[in-house]
């Protein structure tokens, strides 16, 4: 197939090898030398295009000559359960059913939601902290359970299901890797399955007993005469709750971590010459959780000089685009300070995270309460990274209150 690479040289398999253990360890490096490629390569292994820039990805992110289009897992009698969840929600799909899915989800979540959770976040934190002794593992032991706790708080199920809706969604999350086996694609079936049910089985309580939380507000919520539909509300609800704690867990690892790696910034927050609210979204920018989105083109469109054609995709590289020296000033240098900070994390154009103002409330209440009570925490030797890359994070981060 002839690509039309205006200038740009395919790239060579080994130059972004998801799988590689270096690489997940530390893709800054390829991913540098991608940007210096150009904007727009083609990946020839993955057959998509690669937007490294802050620019590119902005542009293919903000274009809505690109959607992203779901297309269902086959077998698609076995993959019905995962692709019924993704095929029914906002992220997944583009205006017009976008436009009313987001637009019923907005309306439930902007009945106060949010502000109504920033003191039960607090008193949230504060407890988990009390329960901290002088070493822990700060992912393990506080920042993995808050996010669900939050969540299940805001959607009114109860915190001591955290452990069973975290492993559904870590099933269900584990099928946006790459190279995908049939043990993840069971685990993700099987878990899709208990997923719904079990939200079902909550809206059905509601139903007969409304409260004051957001799954009865989802209930209600009408848009020009339409409710979300059964299945859409359960999608939705599970989006919630896989979109409500994945990301978070891991911006607070990836930033916690690179805070803890970088003494004399961390000096810099807890001597209160930086505010928490600046510092997070550089603990945001600085090593992404989330690092790869991907969009099809519908139609033939130019990114930065590159003609993309409809049908082809473009995987947008979100921790690169977090690098690029031409927005960022020092772009590798960890800043608690930087400000102005325009990251991508939170995405741009109509999927920009639904969930953002809850994101930033808990991470900074969280981040916050944690300082507070331990302004000299210190790594406790190595912290093991999850073996993947387009969800990136920490396995565990021991960490021991200096004396
Ligand atoms: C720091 C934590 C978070 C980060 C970094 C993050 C990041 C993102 C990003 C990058 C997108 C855009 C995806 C795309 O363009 O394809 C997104 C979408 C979304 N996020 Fe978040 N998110 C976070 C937390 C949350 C929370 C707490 C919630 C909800 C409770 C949430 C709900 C959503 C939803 C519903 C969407 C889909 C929006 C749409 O398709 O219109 N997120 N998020």
């Amino acid at each position: 197939m002839t690509r039309h690479t205006w200038g740009h040289l395919p790239l060579a398999g080994d130059q972004l090898d998801a799988g590689s253990p270096d690489f997940v360890r530390d893709p800054y490096p390829v991913l540098a030398s991608l940007r210096a490629k150009g904007p727009v390569l083609w990946h020839e292994p993955m057959g998509v295009w690669l937007a490294t820039t802050h620019d590119a990805v902005s542009q293919v992110l903000r274009n809505r000559a690109f959607g992203r289009l779901w297309t269902d897992w086959e077998p698609a009698a076995q993959m019905e359960p995962f692709n019924a969840l993704h095929r029914n929600q906002m992220m997944e799909n583009e205006p017009p059913t976008h436009t009313r899915l987001r637009r019923l989800v907005a309306a439930a979540f902007g009945r106060g939601h949010v502000e109504r959770m920033r003191p039960r976040i607090e008193q949230l934190a504060a407890s988990m902290v009390d329960e901290l002794g002088k070493s822990f593992d700060v992912l393990g032991d506080y920042a993995e359970p808050m996010p669900v706790f939050v969540i299940a708080d805001l959607l009114g199920v109860p915190r001591e299901d955290h452990v069973k809706l975290r492993d559904w969604s870590q099933a269900i999350v584990h099928m946006y890797e790459p190279n995908v086996g049939a043990l993840t694609k069971k685990a993700a079936i099987d878990a899709s399955t208990a997923f719904s049910d079990y939200v079902r089985d909550v809206v059905e309580q509601r139903r007969s007993s409304p409260g004051d939380d957001l799954i009865t507000d989802l209930i209600e919520a009408r848009d020009d005469g339409t409710r979300l539909s059964d299945d859409e509300l359960v999608a939705s609800v599970v989006l919630l709750l896989n979109a409500g704690h994945e990301a978070s867990v891991n911006v607070f690892g990836n930033g916690f971590h690179a805070l803890l790696e970088h003494p004399e910034q961390l000096a810099r927050i807890t001597g209160g010459e930086v505010p928490v609210e600046i510092a997070l979204e550089e603990l945001i920018r600085f090593d992404a959780p989330l690092q790869l989105f991907e969009r099809t083109a519908t139609a033939d469109v130019e990114v930065s000089g590159q003609l993309v054609r409809a049908g082809e995709k473009v995987a947008c590289l979100m921790g690169s685009a977090n690098r690029d020296a031409a927005v960022f000033e020092d772009a590798d240098v960890f800043d608690v300070g930087r400000d102005p900070n325009p990251h991508v994390g939170f995405g741009m154009g109509v999927h920009f995270c639904l969930g953002a103002p809850l994101a930033r409330a808990e991470l900074q209440i969280s981040i916050r309460t944690l300082l507070d009570r331990f302004p000299e925490l210190r790594l406790a030797g190595e912290s093991p990274r999850r073996p993947t890359w387009v969800l990136r994070g920490y396995e565990s981060i021991n960490v021991e209150v200096a004396s």
